[in-house]
């Protein structure tokens, strides 16, 4: 029989676990409702439903933050439901785990997420990590192995890490506090400085997916339907404390996140200039690609494209790309090499 082979991304907003045996893909929030007693009430997608709404004695983790263990208890809880809701009622397996982890961290940090697993109820046989951003160039297609320079841009809930691979390996990488998350605090300040009304991080998060978009309008469109599309938003009206609602436009949800959008556009200059010649020769050849749930800004590949000069090739369900290329890596075994073993931690 074969090995079972479970790949994991523990993303901030969104945890990924692929189980070969059973050909299954989960794909939910990454976190935990818990009663009094560390109880668990809920988790993943259900209790994501109840953050904001809970009542006092419900408390809502997210155990990744910036894209590394913040909790490693709740994180390890939320890995044990998470792994059964993969596995078949009574056909939990044992098996090998292979994680993706972020670049640009501290090697105590990679080896936390080893150590999770490690130390989790689950009977592992052996755990090996791989670099997000191979992962990443694997899921989106790219021929790791070959020596020619790849820029991959991963734009993610709380993080955006920028990448330069090549033969395998990673030339320079920089991972920045700045994504999705960001952008829905930003429209949770903008609403509640014009309009007075305090609304919550969810329905920021709905706002931004039906109305933002990357590109403002050229003068001569200010009028442009497009931009005048709204929303209706629920919320508090701070100064009478009564609830309230407002037609929220696109034109203010993409005003309020375009310096914020920038600042990322700014970043993967700044990586470009540091990129060895012979590997912008191939990027420039290329294009930048572009990964993570963020990425599905409209306009996002446009604006690149206007402050860089390069071609951006947006990937194709692009929160998925980190887990497909950790599928492909499992399936295929001469893609085996990408794998390794973090330090252990000597305390
Ligand atoms: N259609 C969309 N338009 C804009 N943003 C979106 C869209 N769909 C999802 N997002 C955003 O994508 C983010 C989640 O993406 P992803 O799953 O890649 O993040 P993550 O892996 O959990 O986070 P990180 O990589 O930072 O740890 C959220 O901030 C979410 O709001
Ligand atoms: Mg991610």
């Amino acid at each position: 029989m074969a090995k079972h082979i479970y790949g994991i991304d523990f993303g901030t907003s969104n945890i990924k676990i692929y189980n070969r045996s059973g050909e299954q893909l989960l794909n939910e929030r990454n976190v935990i409702a818990l009663k009094p007693g560390n109880q668990v009430f809920s988790f993943g997608d259900e209790a994501f439903e109840m953050y904001e709404k809970t009542p006092e004695d419900i408390q809502v983790s997210f155990p990744i933050r910036y894209g590394v263990i913040a909790d490693m208890e709740h994180m390890e809880m939320l890995f044990e439901h998470f792994f059964d809701k993969v596995n078949l009622p009574r056909k939990r397996k044992s098996g090998d785990f292979y994680i993706a982890v972020p670049t640009d961290i501290s090697e105590v940090e990679k080896r936390a997420f080893y150590d999770l697993v490690a130390d989790s109820k689950i009977k592992v046989k052996d755990i090996a990590v791989v670099d997000k951003p191979i992962a990443d160039a694997v899921g989106v297609g790219i021929d790791v192995d070959s020596p020619r320079g790849n820029m991959i841009v991963n734009i993610g809930a709380d993080t955006t890490e920028i990448s330069v691979t090549s033969l395998g390996g990673i030339v320079i990488s920089k991972i920045i506090k700045l994504g999705g998350n960001k952008l829905d605090e930003t429209i949770c300040n903008v609403v509640r400085k014009k309009y007075n009304i305090l609304i919550g991080m969810k329905t920021a998060e709905q706002v931004k997916t039906r109305l933002a978009h990357a590109l403002l309008p050229k003068e001569e469109e200010e009028e442009d339907e497009f931009y005048e599309r709204s929303w209706k938003v629920f919320g508090r009206n701070i100064i009478t404390g009564l609830p309230a609602n407002k037609q929220v436009s696109a034109l203010l949800v993409s005003e309020a996140i375009h310096e914020l959008l920038y600042t990322l556009v700014d970043a993967i200059r700044q990586l470009l200039e540091r990129t060895p010649p012979e590997l912008s020769a191939d990027i420039i050849d290329t294009g930048i690609y572009l990964t993570g749930g963020s990425s599905m800004i409209p306009g996002l590949s446009q604006l690149i494209t206007e402050a860089t000069g390069l071609h951006v090739n947006l990937a194709d369900s692009p929160d998925l790309s980190v887990i497909r290329g950790l599928m492909e890596i499992i399936h295929n075994p001469k893609l085996g090499g990408l794998l390794y073993t973090p330090r252990e931690n000597d305390y």
